[in-house]
C-alpha cells in the first residue's frame, strides 16, 4: 500500500526518536512491499523559532490531509519563560484539538527483560498488562485561563458528549481485551469528576453490560497503579489525571522512554507519539531510548494503516532487542549502555527477519 505520514520531529530529543521510527517505517515497507512517503514538518519550539507560530499552517494542513501522524516531542528551556504568550505545548495542544483526537491511547506491558530497570518490585510486575486511556481534548488543559495581578485561574469543564465518547472507546477497547474497565476521578471535590462518574456508570449499564466498570478516586489509584498494576486492564481517566498516572505507570515498565501512544478521534487522522518528552538533559547525546517511538510508529501502521501483521512485526523486533539486552542508558546497567542509532539498527536487524505471509 502507499502512505502518506506527516512526521513532526518538534524539539529536544524528538527529531531523535522520530528518526530511528522513521528508519523503522521504512525498512517495513521494504520488506512488506508498501511505499511510505514521509513529509516532515515543524511544530513546537523549532516552529516557534522559524515562523513565530507553535503550529504553523502548513504542518496542519499537511496533517489533515494525511493517512497518519508520527510525533516526536515539544519544548524545552528555551521556551519555558513563566511569562512567554507563545510556547511550543501550544502547538501540541492545538494540533490534538484540531484533529478531534480524543481518545489517548497509552498500553502499559512491562517486558520481563527491562523489569530490573523499573523501581518496583519484580512480582508485582510479572503479567501487568494496562491500558489507559486518556481524554485528550478536554478538562482543565483546554479551558479559560487567566491571570491578573492576584492571581491565576484555568476553568475544568468537560461536556457529558465529551465523556460518554471517551468512555465509550475505552468500553470498547476492554472488550476486545480482559473486559474490565477502571473509571478514574476525583468524584469526593470536584463537580466534572461528578459528572464523569454519572456517565461512565450510564454507558456502562445502557451499553456494555457485558464489560465490568469500577470507579476509582486518582489518589488511591496514583498507589494502587504501583501496589497491585495487575488489577487493571483497561483505565479511563480526563486530561491532566492521565497525563499524570501515565508518567508514573512508565516506572512498571522501567522507562519512560519505552511508552507509546496513539491519539485517535472518529474517523479522523490519527497521531502517534511516544509518551515522554523532549527530555532536554539528554538532548543532542545520541542516547535516548527509541523504543517508545518506534513502538508509536507499529500502533501507527496497526490503528491507521490496518497494517497489523506489520505492527506485530515491529513489537516482535522491540521485543527482540530488549530481550536481547539491547537497552539505552536509561534501561541498562553501568556501562553497558547503547546508543540511540544502536538501539535502532538492533531493531532493523530483528525487522528483516518478521514474517512476511498472508496470515
Ligand atoms: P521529559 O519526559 O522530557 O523527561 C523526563 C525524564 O525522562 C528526563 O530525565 C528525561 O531524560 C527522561 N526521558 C524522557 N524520554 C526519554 C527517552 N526517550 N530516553 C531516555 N530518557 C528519557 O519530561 P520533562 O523534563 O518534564 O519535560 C521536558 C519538556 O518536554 C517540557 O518542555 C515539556 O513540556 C515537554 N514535554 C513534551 C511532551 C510531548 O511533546 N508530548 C511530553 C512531555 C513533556
Ligand atoms: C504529554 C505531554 C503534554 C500533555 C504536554 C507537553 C502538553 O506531557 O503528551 O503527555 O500534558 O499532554
Ligand atoms: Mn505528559
Amino acid at each position: 500500500m502507499h502512505a502518506d505520514i506527516v512526521v513532526l520531529p518538534g524539539d529536544g530529543i524528538g527529531p531523535e526518536v522520530t528518526a530511528a521510527a522513521v528508519d523503522v517505517l521504512q525498512a517495513v515497507a521494504t520488506r512488506y512491499g508498501h511505499r511510505f512517503s514521509l513529509h516532515t514538518h515543524l511544530i513546537g519550539g523549532s516552529a516557534i523559532d522559524a515562523t513565530g507560530k507553535p503550529l504553523p499552517d502548513d504542518t496542519l494542513a499537511a496533517a489533515r490531509d494525511a493517512d497518519a501522524v508520527l510525533l516526536g516531542a515539544v519544548g524545552g528551556p528555551k521556551w519555558s519563560d513563566p511569562n512567554a504568550t507563545v510556547r511550543p505545548e501550544q502547538g501540541l495542544l492545538a494540533i490534538r484539538k484540531a484533529l478531534g483526537l480524543y481518545a489517548n491511547l497509552r498500553p502499559v506491558r512491562p517486558h520481563a527483560a527491562a523489569i530490573g530497570a523499573s523501581p518496583i518490585k519484580s512480582h508485582l510486575l510479572a503479567g501487568v498488562d494496562l491500558l489507559v486511556v486518556r481524554e485528550l481534548t478536554g478538562g482543565i488543559y483546554f479551558g479559560d485561563k487567566t491571570r491578573d495581578a492576584d492571581g491565576a485561574s484555568d476553568l475544568c469543564r468537560y461536556s457529558i458528549a465529551e465523556i460518554e465518547r471517551v468512555v465509550r472507546r475505552a468500553c470498547l477497547l476492554a472488550r476486545g481485551r480482559r473486559g474490565h474497565v477502571t473509571s478514574v476521578d476525583k468524584a469526593n471535590v470536584l463537580e466534572t469528576s461528578r459528572l464523569w462518574r454519572d456517565v461512565a456508570s450510564r454507558i456502562q449499564r445502557e451499553e456494555f453490560p457485558d464489560v465490568t466498570l469500577e470507579h476509582q478516586l486518582v489518589d488511591s489509584m496514583a498507589m494502587h497503579l504501583l501496589s497491585k498494576p495487575r488489577a487493571y486492564d483497561v483505565i479511563v481517566t480526563e486530561n491532566m489525571f492521565g497525563d499524570i498516572l501515565t508518567d508514573e505507570a512508565s516506572m512498571l515498565a522501567g522507562s519512560l522512554g519505552l511508552l507509546p501512544s496513539a491519539s485517535l478521534g472518529e474517523g479522523s487522522v490519527g497521531m502517534y507519539e511516544p509518551i515522554h518528552g523532549s527530555a532536554p538533559d539528554i538532548a543532542g547525546q545520541g542516547i535516548a531510548n527509541p523504543y517508545g517511538t518506534i513502538l508509536s510508529a507499529a500502533l501507527l501502521l496497526r490503528y491507521s494503516l490496518g497494517l497489523s501483521q506489520e505492527a506485530a512485526c515491529i513489537e516482535a523486533a522491540v521485543d527482540s532487542a530488549l530481550d536481547a539486552g539491547v537497552f539505552t542508558a536509561d534501561l541498562a546497567s553501568e556501562g553497558s549502555a547503547v546508543s540511540t542509532r544502536e538501539a535502532t539498527a538492533a531493531v532493523l536487524a530483528r525487522i528483516e527477519s518478521c514474517e512476511t505471509e498472508v496470515l
